[in-house]
């Protein structure tokens, strides 16, 4: 049996076999409408989301098969002091797979070593998310063609975004990716990141403070939210809240075919102007999500047409 916790537990192959599966189930979806039928997905979600939930949700539905799970914390026997090993071995009974997000870095690898069914990381903490960065890796690849050769530049809160870490260490194992890292001081990613990817895979990369310097070098452009619900202290997050807003006039300076990508949700970071710009890739990449997390459900769960 096979969890999803770290993007790393996917080998590349297995990567590019899941973005296939997406690609040939966007191709033909109702080749793929019933092959999940009688199978269940549980969604617990001890923290808030929109599109990783809904996107789970409505994959498991357009495979034919059901879904069950809560949308908080409060809504669950966690609030009467439940683990999260008995939560899961409890629905691991009900359920033939586990979407989870939890506040707590490492909740889903706990849950993974009691779990009678596999666990997909759905979020947790600022740790890691990898089916964003599965989702990113099929918007890439449909937007540009290819996941090698091309300067990435990601920009806004490096430390506590779990999408960025994934997505970096992902993109690690592809050929010719250069990285622009775009934060202030106090948001630059953890060090870990330089030490044990860049640095340990002589991988390029390059920290800058302004996106107006890098603009025009980047292939794609990934933005973040500042992760206010990651702060001890307000008083930072609001000082920090609007360090980058991507507008029209800094589109003037990025290339024509760059791309840009944002987990979402937005804030303030990109202004509704930019939606109109055909390179905003963001909705696409919603989109995206649901495909790929169909495509993942049925690797995991060793369902094969
Ligand atoms: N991208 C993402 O994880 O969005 P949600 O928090 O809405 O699930």
């Amino acid at each position: 049996m096979k969890h999803l916790i770290d993007p790393m537990d996917l080998s590349v192959e297995e990567i590019d076999d899941i973005i296939e599966l997406a690609l040939k189930i966007i191709e033909n979806p109702a080749k793929y409408s019933e092959v999940c039928r009688g199978k269940k997905l549980a969604t617990l979600f001890f923290e808030p989301s929109t599109r990783t939930r809904l996107s789970f949700e409505a994959a498991m539905m357009e495979l034919g098969g059901n879904v069950l799970g809560f949308s908080s914390a409060d809504s669950s026997s966690a609030t009467k002091g439940e683990s999260v090993a008995d939560t899961v071995r409890v629905v691991g009974c009900y359920a033939d797979i586990i979407a989870m997000r939890h506040p707590k870095e490492g909740a889903p690898m706990l849950g993974s070593i009691y779990s009678p069914v596999p666990i997909i990381n759905a979020g947790d903490g600022g740790h890691n998310h990898p089916t964003q960065t599965l989702t990113d890796l099929l918007t890439i690849k449909r937007e540009k063609g290819s996941l090698s050769n091309f300067t990435i530049g990601l920009c806004g809160d490096l430390k506590f975004g779990r999408t960025v870490h994934s997505l970096i260490k992902a993109l690690s194992r592809y050929e010719g990716i250069n990285f622009i890292l775009i934060s202030p001081d106090e948001l630059k990613v953890p060090d870990y990141i330089i030490t044990d990817v860049f640095e340990k895979n002589n991988i390029p990369y390059r920290e800058v403070r302004t996106m107006e310097e890098v603009m025009g070098e980047l292939d794609i452009l990934y933005m973040t939210r500042v992760q206010k619900e990651r702060f001890f202290n307000e008083a930072d997050y609001i000082r920090l809240k609007d360090s980058y807003i991507l507008d029209t006039k800094k589109m003037k300076q990025a290339k024509d075919d760059m791309i840009v990508l944002h987990p979402l949700p937005r804030v303030n970071e990109i202004d509704i102007k930019v939606d109109e710009d055909k390179r905003a890739a963001y909705f696409r990449q919603a989109l995206n999500g649901k495909y790929v997390r169909m495509a993942l459900m049925m690797t995991l769960m060793g369902v094969t047409v």
